[in-house]
């Protein structure tokens, strides 16, 4: 493949975490026992309804850290599937915490390092949650810096959000190349002035907002041969 990224004028390669490095799936798939065929419709709702939490939150100045977001948005999705049960929500909060990453993420994440970038990650996640994440799929040797909204008290596509990362890695946001399997996500990057990556692993419709991402991928495997690596 024609690198269409270079190393030389991207210092940094920063990447979204759940959905993009982390698989939500797994989280409902360790617990496929107890959801039976709800596990799909609760894993879908229980992400959509975390998402809004944190859009609307944030547009109403409440902000409350991702873990309580994501117990809200659960709690939420349970007595919405029929699901109200405290073990099975305590077993589900416990998985969130060590999701499997991608299998293409940790090969990705050394091909780029290898090639001299800086890696990062820049989530909603609390730094706890992001933490025991990283640790978890072992891929802390691979990520240099762990950055999360919650210094910033409010969530992405925020700007503020997006400015940790040129405040903390030193670099003009130009200069950042940011991956996100979340459309909006990639958008609203974009829009702040990364060179963004989408991973779009289900082949889907670009959202109509501002800031189209300037490169799409299948999945993380194709992201070093952007920078010809
Ligand atoms: C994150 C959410 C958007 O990791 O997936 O920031």
């Amino acid at each position: 493949m024609t690198a269409t990224l270079s190393p030389e004028t991207i210092g940094a390669c920063v990447f979204d975490a759940y959905g993009t490095l982390f698989d939500l799936r797994s989280a409902t798939a360790r617990c496929a026992e107890s959801l039976g065929d709800r596990a799909e419709d609760l894993g879908r709702l229980w992400r959509s309804k975390q998402l809004e939490y944190t859009w609307l939150r944030s547009l109403m100045s409440a902000h409350a850290d991702f873990w309580q977001v994501t117990a809200s948005a659960l709690d939420y999705a349970l007595a919405e599937t029929g699901l109200d049960d405290p073990v099975l929500r305590s077993k589900l909060m416990e998985v969130y915490l060590r999701l499997d990453p991608y299998p293409a993420a940790g090969d990705a994440l050394r091909r780029l390092q290898e090639a001299g970038l800086r890696t990062a990650v820049l989530s909603n996640g609390s730094p706890v949650m992001l933490t025991s994440a990283v640790s978890g799929a072992g891929l802390h040797p691979l990520i240099g810096d762990l950055l999360s909204a919650e210094a910033a008290g409010v969530y992405k596509p925020h700007p503020a959000v997006y400015r940790l990362a040129c405040d903390h890695l030193d670099l003009p946001a130009d200069r950042i190349c940011f991956v996100s399997a979340n459309n909006w996500d990639a958008h609203g990057a974009t829009a702040f002035g990364f060179v963004t990556v989408w991973v779009d692993r289900q082949s889907g419709t670009d959202d109509l907002l501002p800031g189209a991402p300037a490169h799409r991928v299948a999945d993380l495997d194709a992201l070093p041969g952007l920078f010809g690596v």
